[in-house]
């Protein structure tokens, strides 16, 4: 997946509803992040839909290097040269 301007190297955190589903940018090009508005046209990425199990908050992924999509699993730590654990130790998972 190629990393765009349009997405940050930053989980982003949203509030979701239970049983609604959402579709997530892979490709970065949204200006909607972290959802998708179609700038994937061309790229060969398609969105990933995500359903909620229960309403909370999630943080999706912002880097979209992530191991977990759309969930951000602390890649955007080693993105940002930190380390991926520290990222969970304080508690930021979703
Ligand atoms: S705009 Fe990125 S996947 Fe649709």
């Amino acid at each position: 997946m190629n990393q765009t301007s349009k997405s940050a190297n930053l989980p982003v955190a949203v509030r979701v509803e239970t049983g609604k589903t959402y579709m997530w940018c892979a490709c970065g090009k949204s200006q909607q992040q972290p959802w998708c508005d179609g700038s994937h046209a061309g790229t060969g990425v398609t969105p990933l839909p995500f359903t909620a199990t229960e309403s909370k908050t999630v943080h999706f992924c912002g880097c979209k290097k992530t191991g977990h999509a759309p969930i951000c699993d602390g890649t955007h730590q080693l993105i940002n040269g930190g380390g991926r654990d520290e990222y969970f130790q304080k508690g930021q998972s979703d």
